[in-house]
């Protein structure tokens, strides 16, 4: 089966990809420097050619709030387009559990955006809401500075490894569409703000965590369980201190690119 991956060089595409190629897929691995620009729709007719299944795991350059709802909005509005004229039968994107509670932020703003252009698309579709990676900690710590301290509420999450996000994801993409949303999350619960302590912590960061019930996650006001997936969410296997002695964790992080909110 041909399964077109957007955003396929990113941290859980190109896991996606590898691990549809071990399974016999056609795995095709799309973004800018593979030649497949899903904001211009460059590549996007060849790309599409005999496509099965398109997975979104694509994200945006800069998490400023204009360019991010510009990025989510107009790369799923075309992506949509080009799939509904190529007879793609399956489009699958990865959202965040909580989503639909934090329009707060402007980036969860555009995550909101892109789960509803997919709904009201013609395209069959399965939305997978993923809580966060381990891979981002540091990047959650670097989003939530203020005063040279890192600032975090101490409410409850679920966070996994994007080996097991992109395992799960791709489970997804070769079953049938459910016209609806998918939960995964991690196998055990933590407070946020002791976790990224723990992981600064591990990376030698100096920064202070501060448990601030005011403060915000990406701009947006969370409550205790606005981050933990529901009780029918797919869970993954990897715990934290086993993620920990991966080669992954040793590298600090890939987020946040640009202009973090
Ligand atoms: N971070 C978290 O904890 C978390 C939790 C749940 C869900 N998510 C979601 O997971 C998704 C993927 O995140 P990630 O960390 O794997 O992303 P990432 O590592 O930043 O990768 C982003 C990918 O998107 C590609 N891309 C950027 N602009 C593009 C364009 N115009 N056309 C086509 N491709 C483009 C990038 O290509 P280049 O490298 O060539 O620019 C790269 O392959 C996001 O949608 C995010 O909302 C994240």
């Amino acid at each position: 089966m041909k399964i077109v991956v957007i955003g396929g060089t990113g941290l859980i595409g190109s896991k996606l990809v590898t691990k549809l190629r071990e399974h016999g897929h056609e795995a095709v691995a799309a973004a800018p420097n593979t030649g497949v620009n899903t904001l211009t729709g460059e590549g996007l007719v060849e790309a599409l050619k005999g496509a099965s299944v398109v997975v979104d795991v694509s994200n945006s350059p800069s998490w400023e709030d204009a360019a991010v709802l510009n990025f989510f909005e107009t790369s799923t509005r075309n992506l949509l387009t080009y799939e509904a004229a190529a007879g793609v039968g399956h489009h699958v994107a990865l959202s965040v559990v909580g989503t639909n509670l934090l329009s707060e932020s402007g980036y969860f703003r555009a995550k909101i955006a892109q789960e509803k252009l997919i709904r009201e698309s013609s395209v069959p579709h399965s939305i997978v809401r993923a809580t966060q990676f381990f891979e981002f900690l540091k990047g959650l710590a670097d989003i939530s500075v203020d005063g040279g301290k890192v600032h975090l509420p101490p409410v409850l999450f679920q966070p996994m490894a994007a080996d097991d996000v992109a395992s799960a994801v791709g489970k997804v993409a070769v079953g049938q569409p459910v016209d609806g949303i998918v939960e995964i999350g991690g196998p055990e619960q933590f407070r946020v703000d002791e976790l990224v302590r723990r992981r600064l912590a591990s990376l030698k960061d100096p920064r202070e965590v501060i448990a601030d019930p005011n403060a915000r996650y990406s701009g947006a006001i969370l409550s205790e369980n606005t981050l933990v997936p529901g009780s029918d969410a797919r869970l993954g296997e990897t715990r934290y201190e086993t993620w920990l002695t991966q080669p992954a964790a040793q590298i600090p992080s890939a987020h946040p690119k640009t202009n973090a909110a």
